[in-house]
């Protein structure tokens, strides 16, 4: 294919032409499509838009890269291993488009925005046909039509545009629990964060598009809808307001969203999240940090005491509040006694869960450029270290609920055995208990017998 740097949309384009190149490509047989999402739930969300998009011009969808025509890697960019995972990946597709040159090799998503990616994919990765970045799922079509019909290559890392398009309707994979932004983008700039760059400024959406997406999922049998914006208390029309809303639809489901910046938890959140019976008891609360100075460098913009304040407002209304938290281990700069304070602080604020990370350094970035003289190795033992406390502490603070009856959503087959069913509660545990596999997708009554160190074990009430 010959190399073309900018997408430029030739004037026939049009959706019915598009479908027509597609049936002159194809024939009789539906095209398939296979699209791989790496990274957070905002970026599945995209991906399944982009399937919605596909499926509305005659796509099928398929795992396996061999039967696809199309193969879609929708990229996330938070950490260098998500990227060295992609680059092994189309890596892989060169003997693929070798075999079947009429393949479609396509990369979007965060990685695809920064433009050093994109460069280093047109110079090295010539096996890739479209690379598009976050701002351009608008022109996803014009860019597919102008792959299939000038057989060249389309790059398109256009800077952001500021609309919101509501007409994208997902093609959701699951049928239980469906995702739904209600902000794109984000404004914090915390120093070892790529999001901003690759996401751009925060957009709300409007109040009544989300109250109306969510209402429709509930008719349509969701049972879990999780709200999603990089940072929820910041959404332009007030969240508690959003969540007292969306908490007026009726019907047997509940909400969750994520995540919540601390600088910007405010008790009114808490009370809110207590007060509306559809939103479940859980705050996840990424403190990244226990150490001050560390949070200082990071540009959080709270300390650990104003962080406990959030935590101990929610537990003297509700002991068993639960909260859950992302941490970042060997930050540029970062001392093994700094370390030690997010071992104390994870001690003492007790999470249910902490998913943590290694620093990776994304360029860029502040943090790129501050000193950093811990090897990864060593950060990876302090990670370690750090799970093992967690782990230790965990069982016994899950024991809270032996003998408490929590409402699960069954969603899966069970891991303990094969009578054993899968679900999580409202705190975000994950719950076995022995059921029916024909309960999958509905709420149970669970009382809990054990506590272990990946989820409670409890019997249907
Ligand atoms: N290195 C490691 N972890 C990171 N995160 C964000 N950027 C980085 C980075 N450069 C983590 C933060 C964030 C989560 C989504 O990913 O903990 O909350
Ligand atoms: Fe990244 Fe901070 Fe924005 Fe979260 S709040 S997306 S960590 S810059």
């Amino acid at each position: 294919m010959k190399n073309k740097s900018i997408c430029c949309i030739d004037n026939v384009f049009s959706i019915e032409n598009l479908k027509n190149l597609i049936t002159v490509i194809h024939g009789e047989n539906t095209p398939l499509c296979y699209l791989h999402s790496f990274g957070c739930q905002q970026n599945a969300t995209d991906g399944e838009k982009i399937k919605g998009m596909l499926a509305e011009i005659g796509y099928d969808f398929t795992d396996d890269t061999e039967k696809a025509s199309l193969i879609i890697m929708n990229t996330c960019a938070v950490r260098e291993h998500a990227e060295d995972r992609v680059f092994g990946n189309i890596g892989k597709f060169k003997k693929l488009k070798k075999e079947k040159p009429d393949t479609i090799i396509c990369v979007c998503g965060c990685m695809a925005q920064q433009k050093h990616i994109a460069e280093r994919i047109k110079n090295n990765y010539h096996q890739v046909d479209l690379v598009f970045g976050t701002f351009a799922y608008n022109k996803f079509y014009e860019m597919l039509y102008e792959v299939l019909k000038t057989k060249s290559r389309v790059f398109n890392i256009s800077e952001q545009d500021d609309s919101i398009n509501e007409n994208l309707k997902q093609l959701r994979d699951s049928k239980i629990k469906a995702s739904v932004p209600i902000m794109y983008g984000c404004n914090n700039f915390c120093t070892y964060c790529i999001v901003p760059y690759v996401r751009g400024r925060e957009r709300s959406r409007p109040v009544e598009a989300v109250f109306d997406e969510v209402s429709d999922l509930v008719k349509a049998g969701y049972k879990e809808i999780t709200l999603l914006g990089q940072n929820v208390n910041s959404y332009s029309y007030g969240f508690p307001q959003l969540l007292k809303r969306l908490n007026t639809i009726e019907g047997d489901f509940r909400i969750r969203f994520m995540s919540s910046h601390p600088k910007d938890a405010t008790s009114e959140l808490i009370d809110t999240i207590l007060d509306c019976d559809k939103v479940c008891k859980h705050l996840h609360l990424p403190m990244q940090s226990g150490c001050n100075r560390v949070l200082k460098e990071m540009n959080r913009k709270y300390t650990v005491e104003e962080y406990a304040k959030i935590i101990d407002y929610a537990r003297e209304i509700n002991p068993d509040f639960s909260f859950t938290s992302d941490i970042i281990v060997g930050f540029p700069g970062e001392t093994y006694e700094e370390f030690c304070e997010t071992k104390k602080a994870i001690n003492r604020f007790k999470f249910d869960n902490i998913y943590s990370f290694v620093y990776s350094k994304r360029s860029g970035t502040k943090a790129a450029l501050m000193e950093d003289n811990i090897s990864h190795k060593q950060k990876g033992l302090w990670l370690r270290e750090l799970l093992l406390e967690h782990r230790e502490n965990n069982v016994s603070w899950m024991s809270r609920f032996v003998g408490k009856t929590l409402k699960v959503l069954a969603e899966k087959e069970g891991r303990t055995s094969e009578h054993h069913l899968n679900g999580r509660s409202d705190e975000n545990i994950i719950v076995e208990f022995i059921g029916d596999k024909a309960l999958i997708g509905s709420f149970v009554n669970v009382k809990i017998t054990k506590a272990m160190n990946w989820a409670l074990l409890g019997e249907i009430v």
